[in-house]
């Protein structure tokens, strides 16, 4: 039953979402859920070592633990040619390692059983004799000459060293650099961090030994993607592998790689015969599932006295772990140099990234960012604040005198890329109106008088979302677009299918409000369905924000296609012209005679029932929508803290969060998608850190280790928005869920740096502890 709501469920309405209908009842069907007859259970037996050489792996006593079915190594998967697979970022990822292993908790070897219990006790009965090797656990230690190599086995390579891009002009930003008055200069860390979502990653792989048809149910955030990767891995026919992708509970980019897990399970299955499900526990998922960030960077920014920004330099080193897995378009860096000049008119911008190899998990994700958005956004706000910190300026003034101005879009950045639409000083008067800005100084003022330490920060972060267009993006050569299905039945009720895929996000709802909009059928009356490759068009998933300006453009762009179809009925229904009829809002009339009219729901029954001659039966259509470009959604967030001199302890007073992502779906949704991301900035502000000791073991593979924020420790968020269409979409919406996570661990350490910054204190790393700003104070002397 769905929750009655005055609401039909137009653009612009907050109805309640459909989904949660079921998920409050304990109704969800997550992956955990799924069981088949004669089902299996995989466990897999993990490195307990960095690095080290596999001398032998002896199975015999798992092999013989009563209820195991089999014992799956890495020389069973090579002599099927599925040792190794490749990755999303074209490099290669061992499935269970043969020679070495090379990060604490690598999948080494699986047992499958009749019992989930059994699986897991028969796999700690596997000996591995390893010999043990120097770990590497930095990327400036990989890199360093005579390093261990980590991918001996990769023909060719000598190093750690993984790639170099760059982007922007050189010799103009040096040219802007020689005419600066200042160069102010930031050297930081985003530190390693984990998506952590509720649901950890699983399979339940269900290979029909007769027919050879694998139904993979997998937690994917790209199950066509994901399906296209497993015909090519794998060898089977694409036609034969159906993905399907059930409820989710939340993915953060972690459910977009492939995982060995997946693929052991399915071989398994068809040498078995019978279906065989893998869900990891949550420590196997934070030690060897996708991180998130891990950059060391360092910016360099040119200014004039007045505080006019003239050009930035950019160096950046990515610790990827020991496999390139990164979740990442083919031709850039994709996020990082989009807007790694921010919000700001630069002249000219030069930016370097290399990534290592390191003795850690893969898996670089865009963890809630649009790939590597956040880091790029971290930097450049860090920066501005360094600057304003240096030349006294107030961090609002320097930021609204290096604005983009409003009549400067559609703008092309100093590292070439377009900024379609923005209004940054709107947002930031907003935020700043709504904290009260200019009291908060006096008082702040005041405080200093008295000793006492309260900051303000500032972050004003452009996103960059909506990838494609596939002739720029592409997801291992798949190009990114992406696809809608709309079938209207003749009782004007309609089912949408789409190639994008929630884990969480409420497209039953607001894909279905797209609908409601183009062609009035009342949202209640929409079915979104989503993740089964054999019944959706192909689409490249949801991660980095792109479905509602990929998939919710395709949504609205179907709609219209079968808007041209009904008139030509309602033409016939109404015996007028097609060229005489109008539609508004679900209705069908005349021009100049609206009472003469037909609803949307009589032109569906007439697609099926009284069609004009010469016109096909049927109300549907599918389309597959390639975006001209991305959208730039943005928004100014405020932070105030006070610290504590005694324990170096911060706490959030305030939050102001003022988002644009153009025009809202549903509010209600778009506030939920930014609470979620506020949350998210927060702990990894203050909380959320994977780090490892110097032998390679991970610290932070368990949530006493790793500190979530909950309800109890996250601060209120006051919010406010603005409206700055996309010219590219067709109803104008940007995409949003990622905004908040890129713009809040800025704006929470600018206003840690902000309190302490007169005292000389002006960088901290995240996340920001007591013990760091006691220390940092201690230093300085300040402490009481
Ligand atoms: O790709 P993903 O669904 O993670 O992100 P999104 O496209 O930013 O959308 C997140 C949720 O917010 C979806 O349910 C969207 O339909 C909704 N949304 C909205 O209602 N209005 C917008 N302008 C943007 C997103």
């Amino acid at each position: 039953m769905v929750v009655e709501t005055p609401l039909k469920g137009n653009i612009g309405d907050s109805i309640k979402r459909k989904e949660d209908d079921r998920f409050i009842r304990g109704k969800g069907n997550y992956l955990d859920d799924i069981v088949l007859p004669g089902m299996l259970h995989m466990s897999i037996n993990r490195s307990p070592f960095a690095h080290a050489r596999i001398k032998s792996i002896n199975t015999a006593a798992a092999q013989a633990v009563p209820g195991v079915v089999a014992v799956v190594t890495g020389e069973l998967l090579a002599q099927h040619k599925l040792a190794w697979m490749p990755t999303l970022s074209g490099d290669t990822q061992a499935v269970l390692a043969t020679d070495k292993v090379r990060f604490q908790g690598q999948e080494v070897a699986c047992v499958i059983a009749n019992d989930p219990y059994v699986a897991r006790d028969a796999a700690a009965l596997i000996e591995v004799d390893y010999d043990v090797l120097p770990a590497v656990v930095t990327p400036q230690q990989a890199l360093q000459a005579g390093a261990p190599l980590i991918r001996d086995e990769k023909e060719g390579q000598k190093d750690n060293h993984i790639y170099h891009w760059e982007a922007g002009d050189k010799a103009k930003t040096d040219e802007a650099f020689a005419k600066a008055d200042r160069v102010v200069k930031l050297d930081t860390f985003y530190p390693r961090c984990h998506p952590s979502p509720l649901e950890t990653c699983g399979i339940v792989a269900d290979v029909n030994p007769a027919t050879g048809h694998a139904t993979l149910y997998m937690t994917s955030q790209a199950p066509h993607a994901h399906r296209t990767l497993f015909a090519i891995v794998a060898g089977l026919p694409e036609q034969n592998i159906r993905i399907i992708s059930p409820d989710i509970g939340g993915g953060f980019g972690n459910k977009v790689p492939i995982y060995p897990g997946y693929v052991v399970a399915t071989a398994a299955s068809l040498l078995i015969g019978k279906p065989v499900k893998w869900v990891e526990d949550r420590s196997e998922n934070l030690i060897s599932t996708g991180f998130a960030r891990d950059f060391h960077m360092s910016g360099e920014l040119a200014l004039r006295n007045d505080g006019r920004m003239l050009g930035l330099r950019v160096k950046m080193l990515s610790d990827n772990g020991a496999f390139y897995a990164d979740a990442q378009p083919t031709k850039f860096r994709a996020g990082l140099f989009h807007i790694v000049t921010g919000s700001y008119d630069l002249q000219a911008a030069h930016v370097e990234t290399d990534g290592a190899y390191t003795n850690k998990a893969p898996g670089g994700v865009a963890y809630r960012c649009s790939f590597r958005v956040t880091e790029a956004s971290y930097l450049i706000e860090r920066l501005v604040e360094s600057a304003a910190l240096e030349m006294k300026m107030d961090p609002t003034e320097i930021r609204l005198k290096n604005f983009i101005k409003p009549e400067q879009f559609p703008y092309m950045s100093a590292t070439g890329f377009e900024y379609d639409s923005g209004d940054y000083p709107r947002a930031m008067q907003l935020a700043l109106d709504k904290l009260g800005y200019q009291e908060l100084r006096k008082e702040q003022a005041e405080k200093r008088k008295k000793g006492e330490l309260m900051g303000i920060g500032v972050a004003s972060f452009t996103e960059v979302v909506g990838a494609g267009p596939g002739k720029h993006y592409d997801i291992a050569g798949l190009r990114m677009f992406d696809s809608a299905e709309l079938r209207v039945h003749p009782t004007g009720k309609a089912i949408l299918k789409l190639g994008v895929k929630s884990q969480g996000q409420g497209h039953e709802t607001t894909f279905a409000q797209i609908v409601t909009e183009e062609l009035g059928i009342p949202a209640v009356d929409i079915e979104v369905q989503e993740g089964d490759t054999d019944n959706t068009p192909y689409g490249l998933g949801t991660y980095a924000s792109r479905s509602t300006p990929v998939g919710g453009a395709a949504t609205a762009m179907v709609s219209r296609k079968l808007r041209d179809k009904a008139k030509k009925i309602a033409a016939h229904l109404l015996e007028a012209s097609e060229a005489d009829i109008e539609f508004d809002h679900g209705k069908f009339f005349v021009r100049g005679s609206p009472s003469k009219s037909k609803t949307i729901q009589d032109v569906a029954f007439a697609a099926y029932t009284n069609l004009p001659d010469g016109l096909e039966a049927g109300l549907e259509g599918v389309t597959y929508y390639d975006p001209p470009n991305m959208t730039f959604p943005f928004g100014t967030y405020l932070v105030v803290v006070d610290i504590d001199r005694g324990t170096g302890q911060v706490k959030v007073r305030r939050m102001v969060a003022v988002d644009d992502c153009g025009v809202r779906i549903n509010p209600m949704v778009v506030e939920g998608q930014i609470h979620g991301g506020l949350t998210e900035g927060f702990g990894i502000a203050f909380m959320e850190l994977i780090t490892f000791d110097e032998e390679g073991n991970c610290i932070g593979s368990n949530f006493t280790d790793y500190l979530l924020p909950t309800a109890w420790e996250t601060p209120k968020f006051e919010m406010g928005e603005t409206v700055t269409p996309s010219p590219h979409h067709p109803i104008g919406a940007k995409g949003v869920g990622e905004s908040a996570t890129v713009g809040s661990p800025a704006a929470y350490v600018n206003a840690v740096i902000d309190a302490v910054g007169h005292l000389g204190i002006r960088n901290i790393d995240m996340p920001v502890t007591s013990d760091k700003v006691w220390a940092a104070l201690n230093e300085k002397g300040a402490a009481e």
